[in-house]
C-alpha cells in the first residue's frame, strides 16, 4: 500500500529511471539548502584548491530531500568519479574491501542507507575512512596474520534518513555532517517550474505554487504531483498547466491543501476521535490504524510534526489544536 501513496516521500521503480533525468547537476542547479550547499561549496573549493580529496560527508534528512543527488553533484564539482552501493548490499567485509580496492584515487564513493550496515562491515570502514587502509587477515589458527593493504585516497558520501541509527564511531569519522531540510513552498515552486521545464511542459506560476503547497516540502513529492497534474491537463486538452486543473487533479487524488492525504487523515481523526486527542502511545495508534509503529514514526510522523499538527510528549502523542480546524470539527474545551 505504501509503495503506491502519492505523497509518499519514498521512490517508486517506475520513477526511478526518470528521476536521473530531473536530477540538478551543479550546486547552482541545486535549489534550496542554501547552507548545506554554501558549506559544501566552501568545502570543496578548498579540497580542489589542495588538490586534495574531499573530506567525507554525511547526508541526512527524509526521503526525496536530495540526498542522492546531492552525492551526485559533490562527484561532479571535484571532477571525479561516483561509485555507488548501498548498506543493506554489502553483505560481507569481503564485499566492502572488493569495492574499496577497486577505487580510482580521489573518487566518490556514495553508500545509501548507511544505518543498514552490519557491524563487521563497518569495522573494515573506519581504518579505511582514517587512514585509507584495509587489515586483512590471512591465514586461520595460529599462523594467521593480519595484513595492511593501502588504498587510493577517497571520499565517503553516508546518505541516512534516521541519523540516530548511525553508531557513534562511524558517525564521528565524517568530516562534514549535513542536515538537509524540508523545502519551503517558494523553494518548491522553484523546483516544479524547473522540472516542467526538462518535461518540456507549460505551467502557470500559480499553478505550480499551489503543487508545491501540497507537495510536503519534499522534491520528490512535487515533481510526482506535477506528473499527475500534466496528466489531467493532457486529457482535457490544455497546453499550458492552469490554477483550475491542478486544484481539480489534487482533489481527485485526494492530496489536501496541505498535502495530506487518506492515511493522515486516517491517523488523526483516530487519536481525535478515539484518544480525545492524545496523548496516546504509538503502538497503540498503530494498532488502531492497522500500520506498523517504525511506519507511522519514519513515513507518516515527520510531517506532522513538521507542520505543527502532532506533538510527541513523554506519554505519547497528541494532536493540536490546527488538526481540529483542519479536519472542521470543533475544538474541545479543556
Ligand atoms: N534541491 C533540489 N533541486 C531540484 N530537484 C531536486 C532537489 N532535490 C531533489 N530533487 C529532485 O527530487 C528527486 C528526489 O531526490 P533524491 O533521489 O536525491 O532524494 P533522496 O534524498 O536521495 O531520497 P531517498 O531518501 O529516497 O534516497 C530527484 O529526482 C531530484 O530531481
Ligand atoms: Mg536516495
Amino acid at each position: 500500500m505504501m509503495d503506491d501513496r502519492l505523497v509518499s516521500g519514498e521512490s517508486n521503480q517506475q520513477e526511478d529511471w526518470e528521476e536521473h533525468s530531473l536530477r540538478p547537476q551543479t550546486l547552482t542547479q541545486y535549489i534550496g539548502q542554501e547552507n548545506v550547499k554554501n558549506n559544501l561549496n566552501v568545502f570543496i573549493e578548498a579540497a580542489k584548491m589542495r588538490e586534495e580529496t574531499l573530506d567525507h560527508v554525511l547526508l541526512y534528512g527524509p526521503p526525496g530531500l536530495g540526498k542522492t543527488t546531492l552525492s551526485m553533484i559533490i562527484a561532479n564539482e571535484m571532477n571525479v568519479q561516483l561509485r555507488t552501493t548501498s548498506g543493506p548490499a554489502i553483505e560481507r567485509p569481503g564485499d566492502l574491501a572488493a569495492i574499496l580496492t577497486a577505487l580510482e584515487p580521489g573518487d566518490v564513493l556514495f553508500i545509501d542507507e548507511i544505518h543498514r550496515l552490519n557491524r563487521s562491515v563497518e569495522e573494515v570502514l573506519y581504518p579505511a575512512m582514517e587512514d585509507f587502509c584495509l587489515d586483512i587477515v590471512i591465514g586461520k589458527g595460529p599462523s594467521a596474520r593480519s595484513v595492511r593493504l593501502d588504498l587510493p585516497p577517497f571520499t565517503l558520501v553516508g546518505a541516512t534518513t534516521r541519523a540516530g541509527m548511525l553508531s557513534a564511531p562511524l558517525r564521528d569519522r565524517f568530516g562534514v555532517v549535513s542536515r538537509l531540510q524540508y523545502y519551503t513552498h517558494e523553494e518548491l515552486t522553484e523546483i516544479v517550474e524547473r522540472t516542467a521545464l526538462v518535461m518540456n511542459v507549460e505551467i502557470d506560476h500559480e499553478a505550480a505554487i499551489e503543487i508545491a503547497r501540497r507537495s510536503r516540502g519534499t522534491p520528490r513529492i512535487a515533481n510526482r504531483l506535477l506528473r499527475r497534474v500534466r496528466d489531467f491537463a493532457q486529457v482535457k486538452g490544455d497546453n499550458t498547466i492552469k490554477l483550475d486543473v491542478t486544484q481539480h487533479a489534487l482533489q481527485l487524488l485526494q492530496v489536501d491543501k496541505l498535502g495530506l492525504d487518506e492515511i493522515d487523515h486516517k491517523l488523526l481523526r483516530n487519536i481525535v476521535e478515539k484518544f480525545r486527542g492524545g496523548p496516546v502511545g504509538l503502538d497503540t495508534i498503530a494498532a488502531t490504524i492497522g500500520e506498523e509503529s517504525h511506519t507511522i514514526e519514519d513515513v507518516y510522523e515527520p510531517y506532522l510534526l513538521q507542520i505543527g499538527f502532532l506533538q510527541r510528549t513523554p506519554r505519547g502523542r497528541m494532536v493540536t489544536d490546527d488538526v481540529y480546524k483542519h479536519l472542521q470539527m470543533e475544538v474541545p474545551r479543556k
